[in-house]
């Protein structure tokens, strides 16, 4: 058996080892360690609403009236006053009858799924799909048939020849910032009487002009069998996820969820703290179109110093470089110039497609893209 060392030598030798960065600042357009400060493209918080003063206070007056911890899960002690008002909130966001929080995407995921697949079922993936559903579906030791990437004539063809019980997408692929085509999903799944589950993790809060995410973006609303799981962990700043969809879903994942059920609770002074930005938004729509127009700043200015740019409108733009070592320079080159954005490598992605993946927040100004260009015209491979 291989040793530890010699794994992560491997690991090492092949340009794949992984490293945290000890951050002593809050999540933010810069960032402070140790000994560097750096203007960072990298985080989920797209709403700019991890450190916003509202959401901050929230959380304080949480944990002033329910203190710190839920002490139970949901279904001994756990579910708390905060929790159920924001199920509620959650729901009315999206358009779905009710919500169910859980701790995590992860866990929601793995949670959906097991609950309603088994192994005599089958469950159609698309190919880029989030790690968190790619492991759902082992769980639930289905039998998984992964389609190409938002193929959805491929898609079509295998669904005629085998009974699905569940189709499972990403909303915004969280490598490349595309837009899956839930319209024609929504389609299939009804016609051949399966379920659709949609992770929204990208989506929520960013797209659509209310924020409700990769349906409102595609003008659709929630209907029946669609699951919808958001996360709260991204645009919204905070931390957990949920899913919505119709009452008997969340009635029967709250009996058979596993990762529901076998949990502690999520802290009720975090759920206070997600009412709190779920507010500002919905108010906000200032946070999304400053998105869309540094999207597009960002778009312009790459594609003229000859970048390829994946067909991306959301705020995940994705920079491939190829093989990891390159994308490591790269992304080595940049901090070197006091920008963070790390290298994304496989397995995250695929071999040969390892990328810079830019990501951008409501809280960085045109001055911000500005440099960024400037910084990647420096590295740019002749
Ligand atoms: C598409 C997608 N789904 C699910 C998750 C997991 O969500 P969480 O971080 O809340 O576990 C992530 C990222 O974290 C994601 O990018």
């Amino acid at each position: 058996m291989k040793t530890f060392e010699q794994d992560l030598a491997e690991r090492r030798a092949q340009h794949l080892y992984r490293e945290r960065l000890i951050l002593d600042s809050p999540q933010a357009t810069q960032i402070h360690l140790a000994n560097e400060t750096l203007l960072t493209f990298c985080s989920n918080d797209y709403l700019g609403l991890a450190n916003h003063p509202q959401v901050v206070a929230a959380f304080k007056a949480g944990a002033d009236r329910y203190g710190v911890g839920a002490g139970a899960s949901h279904l001994v002690t756990g579910h708390s006053r905060a929790h159920h008002a924001l199920e509620e909130e959650l729901a009315d966001f999206v358009g779905a009858p009710r919500a169910l929080l859980f701790s995590t995407g992860y866990m929601a995921n793995l949670g959906v799924v097991s609950a309603l697949v088994d192994r005599h079922q089958i469950i159609f993936e698309d190919r880029l799909n989030h790690a968190s559903l790619i492991d759902a579906a082992r769980l639930a030791r289905a039998k998984v048939q992964r389609y190409a990437h938002a193929d959805v004539a491929q898609l079509q063809r295998r669904m005629s020849a085998q009974q699905a019980a569940l189709i499972t997408t990403d909303g915004v692929f969280s490598m490349d910032g595309d837009i899956a085509p839930l319209s024609e999903l929504y389609h299939l799944a009804t016609a051949h009487g399966a379920r659709l589950l949609v992770d929204d993790a990208h989506g929520l809060g960013v797209l659509g002009k209310n924020g409700r995410g990769s349906f409102e973006h595609l003008n659709i609303s929630w209907a029946a069998p669609v699951m919808l799981m958001g996360t709260l962990g991204k645009a919204l700043g905070v931390f957990g996820a949920f899913v919505a969809g119709e009452v008997a879903l969340i009635e029967t994942l709250i009996q058979r969820a596993r990762t529901y059920i076998y949990t502690t609770a999520l802290p009720p002074a975090v759920a206070e703290a997600v009412r709190a930005s779920l507010k500002i938004a919905r108010a906000e729509n200032w946070r999304r179109e400053r998105l869309q127009s540094l999207v597009a700043q960002f778009r312009a200015g790459a594609a003229q110093l000859g970048f390829k740019l994946a067909p991306s409108i959301t705020p995940i733009q994705a920079l491939i470089m190829g093989e990891a070592s390159v994308a490591l320079e790269a992304s080595r080159r940049l901090r070197a110039q006091g920008i963070l954005i790390p290298a994304i490598r496989p397995p995250t992605v695929a071999a040969g497609l390892s990328r810079l993946r830019i990501t951008f927040s409501a809280a960085h100004e045109a001055a911000h893209v500005e440099r960024l260009l400037q910084a990647l015209a420096a590295i740019k491979p002749a």
